[in-house]
C-alpha cells in the first residue's frame, strides 16, 4: 500500500483552475519530484496535501487514513511535514535552541512554560544538527547563519517532527548552485536512512534528474507524465509543456 494517495484533486480560485484533476501516489521512502511550468498547480497541490488548502473535490489518503481537509496541525502530527518556511526559525535563539523548541513542541509542551528549557533535549538536538552537518554552529544565533546553513537548519527542524512524508516546495530557491545539489543530496541520504518519503518541487532540472527516484510532471492542473528521468525527458508532452521552454531560447 502506498504511503500517500491523492485521488482526483481539484481546486479552483475564482475562475482559475489551479488543480484540475490530480491523482498520484507516493510510497514510503520514495524521493519524488513534482515539476511543471510556473502556475502549473504544484504549490496548490502541496497545500491540499498538508491541509493548508481545502480542495473542491478529491481525496487524500495517508497511511490508509482519509485526511482530506484536515487542519494543517493535525496533518503534521500524523507525519506529513512541510519544510523550509523561514519564518519558523527564531533568529535571536541559538541554532540548537531552534531544534530543542521543535522537539519540545512535538511533545505538546509550550516553550514559555518550560522556563530554563536549555537543558531539555540537548542530545537529540545535537544528533539532528550532526545529521544535517551543523554540529559546529549549535551555539550561534540563527540570525548569523549563512543562507545555505539556514536551509539545513530548517531541514533539521522538519526532521525533529519525525515525518514519514516531507513536502518541500522549492527548497533550494535562492541558494548557490553547488549548495543546492549538496542540500538535495543530503535530503536524499536522510530520506533513505529514515525511510521518510520526500515530495519536492524544483525548477532546476539538473537537480531533479540527479536526486529524484521518480518525477511527476504537472501542466495546467493535470499530471501529464510520470516516470524516471529518461522516461520524462523523452515524453513529447513534457517537452512541449515544460522542457520545450528551454528549446525556444
Ligand atoms: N491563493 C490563490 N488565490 C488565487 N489564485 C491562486 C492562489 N494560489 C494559486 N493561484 C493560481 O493557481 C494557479 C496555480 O498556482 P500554483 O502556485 O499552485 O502553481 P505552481 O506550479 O506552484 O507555480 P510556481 O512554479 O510559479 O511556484 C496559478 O494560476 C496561480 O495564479
Ligand atoms: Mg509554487
Amino acid at each position: 500500500m502506498s504511503l500517500l494517495r491523492a485521488h482526483n484533486l481539484r481546486k479552483d480560485y475564482g475562475g482559475v483552475r489551479a488543480v484540475a484533476d490530480m491523482s498520484f501516489a507516493v510510497d514510503a521512502g520514495d524521493m519524488v519530484a513534482l515539476i511543471g511550468p510556473n502556475g502549473a498547480g504544484k504549490s496548490t497541490c502541496f497545500g491540499i496535501l498538508n491541509g493548508q488548502v481545502r480542495p473542491d473535490a478529491g481525496q487524500v489518503l495517508f497511511d490508509g487514513i482519509d485526511i482530506t481537509a484536515w487542519p494543517a496541525r493535525r496533518v503534521a502530527r500524523l507525519g506529513i511535514g512541510r519544510s523550509f518556511q523561514i519564518a519558523q526559525t527564531f533568529g535571536s535563539m541559538s541554532v540548537r535552541e531552534n531544534i530543542q523548541m521543535a522537539l519540545i513542541a512535538r511533545r505538546g509542551f509550550v516553550w514559555r512554560f518550560i522556563g530554563p528549557a536549555r537543558a531539555l533535549f540537548v542530545e537529540p538536538a545535537d544528533a539532528l544538527l550532526a545529521q544535517v552537518g551543523l554540529e559546529h554552529v549549535g551555539d550561534r544565533a540563527c540570525a548569523t547563519l549563512a543562507y545555505g546553513d539556514l536551509k539545513r537548519l530548517e531541514l533539521a527542524v522538519a526532521l525533529a517532527n519525525q515525518p514519514r512524508l516531507l513536502l518541500m516546495d522549492e527548497p533550494t530557491a535562492g541558494m548557490a548552485a553547488a549548495d543546492r545539489v549538496d542540500l538535495m543530496t543530503l535530503v536524499r541520504r536522510i530520506a533513505r536512512e529514515q525511510r521518510c518519503a520526500v515530495l519536492f518541487t524544483e525548477h532546476d532540472m539538473d537537480i531533479v534528474f540527479a536526486v529524484a527516484d521518480r518525477i511527476m510532471v504537472m501542466d495546467r492542473g493535470l499530471l501529464i507524465a510520470e516516470g524516471d528521468a529518461a522516461t520524462v525527458r523523452a515524453n513529447p508532452a513534457v517537452r512541449a509543456a515544460y522542457l520545450g521552454e528551454d528549446d525556444a531560447t
